[in-house]
């Protein structure tokens, strides 16, 4: 579902990711763990697309990313991959329902549609009663399982997570990691998580740790 082959990134004189290559598998459940500074978060921009590397080539469901223009990328993007940071980004203004909408009405998929499958995975986040709250009459664990449906709604074949519970206390982190395996047994989704947490790491499939630009 992801094949990254021989990725170089440098920002200036800084050489931040040093020939990476990463298969994964549809269905699959990745962690990618390592040091601060490591590399992990511009892999996995990289990945979904949000930056662009030096040299190398990245592939999504086997399609070729590095060959699409701006606009397509944007709509590929939209369309393919789901994100989920450290930090909701929600939009305040906006109920937990409109959030995990606007991926959806943003890439024009019919308004019905959309909208009966961000109840489907407001329910499966177990929020189906949050769902007219605004992010900011929700907890911080409630914030983020709405940010992971809004990450779905489009049933992207990818999800990337970037320390996902790492602003979590412990009992939300439980509750946040085993969602993520919950949605590969409902959904089959593939999934890349980049995680300082040692539990999460290991419940995955494999975990993958990086040091200095480099994969070990
Ligand atoms: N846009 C940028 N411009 C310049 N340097 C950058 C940029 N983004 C990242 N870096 C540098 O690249 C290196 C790798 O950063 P990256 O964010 O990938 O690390 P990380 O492994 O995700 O670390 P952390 O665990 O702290 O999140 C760091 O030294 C960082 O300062
Ligand atoms: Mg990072």
């Amino acid at each position: 579902m992801i094949r990254v082959t021989d990725i170089h990134k440098s920002f200036g004189t800084l050489e931040v990711l040093k020939g990476v290559s990463l298969d994964v598998a549809q269905g699959e459940v990745v962690s990618i763990v390592g040091a601060s500074g490591a590399g992990k978060t511009t892999l996995l921009q990289i990945m979904g697309t949000l930056s662009r590397p030096d040299s190398g080539r990245v592939e999504i469901g086997g399609e070729d990313v590095s060959s699409l223009g701006d606009k397509a990328l944007s709509k590929f993007r939209n369309e393919r991959i789901g994100f989920v940071f450290q930090f909701h980004h929600l939009l305040a203004e906006f109920s937990a329902f409109e959030n995990v909408c606007i991926p959806g009405l943003i890439g024009r998929r019919p308004r019905a549609e959309v909208e009966r499958r961000a109840a489907e995975l407001l329910d499966m986040m177990g929020l189906a009663s949050r769902r007219d709250h605004k992010p900011g009459q929700l907890s911080g664990g409630e914030q983020q399982r709405v940010a992971i449906a809004r990450a779905l709604v489009n049933s992207p074949a990818v999800l990337l997570a970037d320390e996902p519970s790492g602003n979590l206390d412990s009992h939300n982190r439980d509750e946040i990691h085993r969602l993520f395996f919950e949605l590969r047994e409902k959904l089959g989704q593939t999934i890349v998580i980049v995680t300082h947490d040692e539990n999460l790491a290991a419940m995955a499939d494999r975990k993958i740790t990086m040091s200095d630009g480099t994969i070990l």
